[in-house]
């Protein structure tokens, strides 16, 4: 039996609606020393805590900006229709910005303004926000439980995983994507362990990854970035499973930098190499990789990075967030919606349009 002894696994909740209806998150930056809840009232408070990576992970940031729009919205209920308008296209248009490479993003806010029928009052339209924001939430709930489902057949039994960052419960609005064929694992009672690379700058692997699965119960190792071809080499590891920001339409896939070298590295030691996301990170709209925004962080992240100097002060940094993997390199793409192999050709674009047909379904 594994770590969670067969039990559904409950992991903590990374964006949530607070009992006063604000926007309460799991401040991430705090992990793994403290386990703090953040309350937010405004889009721009949700844009601090987006950018400083307190609420992080593409589904998680896309659920949070539709939630915080809404309650930006009621912000602003006593201003004539247009005045009240023009602020809610304003904080819709900064959330939206607020992260470039993450396709959720804008997918989720998109979404939370197609949800207000033309000519609402004010009021009615912040119900509107609200409800669209919870169907979000929800379905991504939904989505990361089937992507569970449907990965967990890909696991041996005994399998040894290697993943990157954090594309876990923290990174989503349920189990996560990556690691929610492992948590299906755990659940049904399989053997099963994860290792971590650290993640640099920020260390979401060591930081959020391994305490979640920690938490969890199910067995994690941490080992740094420049580990992982002497763990490939070991033949330790029997699969890779990633979370991806932003899928093209030709299967490319941007995702934590450190992505693409560990895609190089499954392929040079033949270890099969797996994305999980849900259909709302696909971009059917962007032919390839060459076409996604790649968020550049702070020299300071790599220059201070332990709350001392870790590079000479004014050094020249290059730190993308993320970097692309070519679709070549992926043995398959989990979303709920099915196990997609290559050639991936229009698998993409179909995927997105029979999500987008069956959510306006009546
Ligand atoms: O910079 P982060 O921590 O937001 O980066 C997160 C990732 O790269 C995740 O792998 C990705 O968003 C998928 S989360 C299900």
């Amino acid at each position: 039996m594994n770590g969670t002894g067969g039990q559904p696994v409950s992991p903590p909740e990374a964006v949530r609606w607070a009992a006063d209806g604000g926007v309460d998150i799991l401040d991430q930056t705090l992990l793994p020393e403290t386990e703090r809840r953040l309350v937010l009232w405004s889009a721009d408070e949700m844009i601090e805590a987006i950018r400083a990576l307190r609420v992080r992970g593409a589904p998680a940031i896309g659920i949070a900006a539709a939630m915080a729009l809404a309650v930006e919205a009621v912000q602003h209920v006593d201003l004539v229709a247009g005045a009240f308008a023009a602020a809610v296209s304003d904080a819709a248009n900064r959330l939206s910005a607020a992260r470039p490479t993450a396709v959720n993003l804008a997918w989720a806010i998109h979404r939370a303004m197609n949800a207000i029928d033309a000519g609402s009052t004010n009021v009615q339209a912040i119900e509107a926000l609200h409800r669209e924001a919870s169907r979000i939430l929800d379905e991504d709930r939904a989505m990361c439980r089937r992507i569970g489902e449907l990965g967990v057949s890909l696991l041996p039994d005994g399998a040894r995983v290697l993943t990157q960052c954090n594309a876990g419960a923290l990174a989503t609005g349920g189990i996560g994507t990556a690691l929610a064929p492992v948590y299906v694992a755990a659940e049904r009672g399989h053997a099963v362990e994860v290792w971590a690379p650290e993640t640099r700058p920020l260390l979401q692997g060591s930081r959020i990854t391994a305490w979640e699965l920690e938490r969890a119960g199910v067995p994690v190792t941490v080992l740094t970035d420049s580990a992982v071809a002497a763990l490939l080499g070991q033949s330790k590891i029997d699969l890779v499973i990633v979370g991806a920001d932003r899928i093209a339409a030709n299967g490319d896939v941007a995702n934590k930098v450190g992505t693409y070298a560990l895609a190089l590295l499954a392929r040079a030691h033949d270890v099969p190499f797996y994305v999980a996301a849900p259909t709302s990170t696909l971009d059917a709209g962007t032919p390839t990789g060459a076409g996604i925004p790649i968020e550049m962080r702070d020299p300071d992240e790599i220059r201070r990075g332990f709350g001392r100097l870790t590079a000479p002060a004014a050094v020249r940094v290059f730190s993308p967030a993320f970097d692309v993997t070519p679709a070549a390199l992926i043995t398959a793409i989990i979303t709920e919606r099915g196990i997609l192999r290559p050639p991936f050709g229009d698998a993409v674009g179909l995927q997105v349009r029979d999500s987008e047909r069956e959510r306006e379904r009546p």
